[in-house]
């Protein structure tokens, strides 16, 4: 949440501002609230902010120039104290103009620190928590003398979670960082350096990167990087490199990143399949490093995530636990960090993260692994906080998503912890290894069959287009399709702003068929027929009770089910799949039907109003 990037480089001239303005359009999808840039050069601070999107801040560059610069630092936001106008957007200045930092995150004790400053004279020109960062550090500067020192002084003062990058006035050469629980970056340039909120914001000229770590400050000039801890200690950091380039991160030819997103899912689900079965068809995770003997013996999942990631893992659930029978909780992360959840030594929390830094979602791996339980993250972000807290990572490899809704993402998820599934199978020895074979040769057929739904998208498409002033949405499912459904309702209320809830089918009888009433859409996603027959026919049963009621039935079924067509408005074929593995193609209408619905409306479907794809506040 709050997309923020740093550059330094040798000479003065228009290259950091170029480097600050093209960062802020790649970071735009963590928050598009408000955008602002501040720039270092002979005359001191520049700055810029508008509220609005980023074309409101490129307007007032070209109105009002900024002077040639060598370091300079962006800024896009998500509000959370302070609404979103001009004067709460970043970057905020000291009252003395010698300092400006921008910031992500919550400072839990500003009230505190707003009145210590009032009381020394302060005025304050906005409502955001994070102009006292600015006076503070302007009085520890000015105190301390340098500003990597002012700003672990300033550091050490605040709490919540923070990433604040900061300039002085007085030095064009110097860009200084600081992080807790909120994400921060470095990208090692050549005469020049970075920091981003993430690897998306220095992509298009590195993919030298460093991690860092907790309660750190970090100091870039043009040919140095230095980290310390809070107290000025010097601190370990790690050196890797980003797996995609630029060109990952563009339309690519498509309208809008959802729609590229969407047409990427066959790749991202064959990138997350490559390279995890030996020759003899055993899987082989060797991120997995965790020992053996506590995977034997472990005696409970709980997957934690919020939003999508979250449905991704009630479909691992299914399939974890008929795999393996270990018995599978899911919960929202925000829920169970605060509910005194059971959990042991002999518990496996499997966190599940796009962006890898959900606030929640750290939070809960925090209190899992303070009550003794192995955290493994399926983590789509290399670097990111969730996998480098946890005890073992494995990687989705969607690449980058930057549509705020996430659709690849979801799933590559979902393929992650299949293989997941397996591999505890494989290790505990409740499945055989042709069982497992099996499984693993389904899931190479899935790219191919993802990419069968997406070509026929036409038919999809013009029902959205067709739909676009319903109200009024609901989505049944049973068994894997539940959770199918509750994304499909997501996605439509996201993109569409439209109501919309999924229900489990069986569940519609006790409540939810009030809702029905004539010509209301549901749509329903069928099981295979091949599958457990009496799914099936459950699910064409709760067909005929909307149907009964006026209700108008847009259907997602596997190819060759007639037994759906007499009891169908519309029916929108998937290939025959084996039904554990069936949400990876039944979910992929639902995902077209929104994001053609949101755009015949007119609306932004990258960014809808109101969302951030990386919620980095609780
Ligand atoms: C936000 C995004 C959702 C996403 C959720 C979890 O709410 O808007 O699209 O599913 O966060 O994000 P994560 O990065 O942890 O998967």
């Amino acid at each position: 949440m709050c997309g923020i990037i740093g550059y330094v480089g040798a000479e003065a001239s228009d290259r950091p501002l170029a480097v600050v303005m093209e960062a802020l359009s790649r970071l735009q999808y963590r928050g598009y609230d408000s955008a602002g840039v501040v720039v270092v050069g002979e005359a001191g601070l520049a700055h810029a902010k508008k509220a609005g999107k980023l074309d409101a801040l490129e307007g007032e560059l070209a109105a009002r120039p900024l002077q040639t610069a060598s370091c300079a630092v962006g800024h896009t936001r998500w509000a959370t104290h302070g609404g979103p106008t001009d004067r709460n957007a970043h970057p905020h200045l000291s009252q003395d103009e010698s300092v400006a930092v921008v910031h992500n995150g919550i400072l839990e004790n500003h009230a505190t620190l707003r009145q210590e400053l009032r009381a020394e004279g302060v005025e304050f020109a906005s409502e955001t928590d994070t102009e006292v960062a600015a006076h503070l550090l302007a009085r520890a500067y000015r105190d301390l003398g340098n500003l990597p020192d002012a700003m672990r002084a300033v550091a050490r003062r605040l709490e919540g979670a923070f990433t604040l990058l900061a300039v002085a006035a007085d030095n064009p050469k110097e860009v200084v960082g600081a992080r807790r629980t909120s994400p921060l970056v470095v990208g090692l340039g050549q005469g020049e350096n970075f920091l981003g909120s993430d690897v998306a914001a220095f992509i298009a000229h590195t993919n030298r990167a460093l991690e860092l770590g907790q309660d750190q400050v970090v100091t870039i000039t043009p040919t140095s990087v230095s980290v310390t801890d809070f107290a000025g200690n010097p601190a370990p950091t790690r050196e890797f490199t980003v797996d995609w380039d630029a060109s990952a991160a563009v339309k690519g030819g498509f309208a809008t990143f959802m729609d590229k997103e969407i047409h990427d899912q066959p790749d991202a689900v064959r990138d997350t399949l490559l390279g995890r079965t030996t020759p003899q068809g055993r899987l082989q995770l060797d991120e997995l490093r965790i020992e053996e003997s506590l995977l034997r013996s472990v005696d409970k999942i709980i997957v934690v995530a919020c939003g999508t990631a979250a449905y991704a893992g009630h479909v691992a659930k299914y399939a974890i636990e008929h795999w393996c029978r270990i018995p599978v909780e899911v919960e929202l992360a925000h829920e169970f960090r605060y509910r005194d959840p059971i959990v042991t030594v002999k518990t496996l929390v499997v966190a599940i993260s796009q962006s890898g830094e959900t606030m929640d979602t750290i939070q809960a791996i925090r209190h899992a692994r303070e009550q003794g339980a192995k955290v493994v993250a399926v983590v789509n972000t290399m670097g990111s906080t969730i996998a480098r807290e946890s005890d073992a990572a494995l990687y989705t490899h969607a690449g980058p998503e930057v549509a705020v809704a996430s659709t690849k993402a979801f799933l590559a998820q979902i393929t992650a912890t299949y293989l997941l599934g397996l591999y505890l199978a494989q290790l505990r020895g409740v499945m055989f290894a042709d069982e497992i074979r099996g499984v693993l040769e389904e899931l190479d057929l899935m790219p191919a069959k993802i990419q069968e739904v997406i070509n026929s998208e036409g038919e999809i498409r013009a029902l959205a287009e067709r739909m676009k002033d319903t109200r009024s949405v609901l989505f049944l499912g049973r068994h894997v399709g539940f959770p199918v459904a509750l994304e499909g309702a997501l996605k439509l209320k996201e993109l569409a702003y439209i109501h919309a809830e999924g229900f489990a089918a069986g569940e519609l009888k006790h409540g939810p068929i009030a809702l029905i009433e004539d010509g209301q859409p549901v749509f329903v996603v069928v099981p295979s027929p091949r599958g457990r027959d009496v799914l099936h026919d459950k699910v064409l049963s709760n067909i005929q009770e909307v149907r009964a009621r006026g209700a108008l039935t847009l259907v997602v079924a596997e190819r060759g089910d007639r037994a759906v067509l007499e009891h169908a408005e519309r029916v929108f074929w998937v290939p025959q799949t084996p039904t554990l593995l069936a949400p990876l193609v039944a979910v992929v209408p639902l995902q077209i039907f929104a994001c053609a619905l949101a755009g015949a409306k007119g609306l932004d479907v990258d960014q809808p109003r109101n969302l951030a794809k990386s919620v980095t506040v609780e």
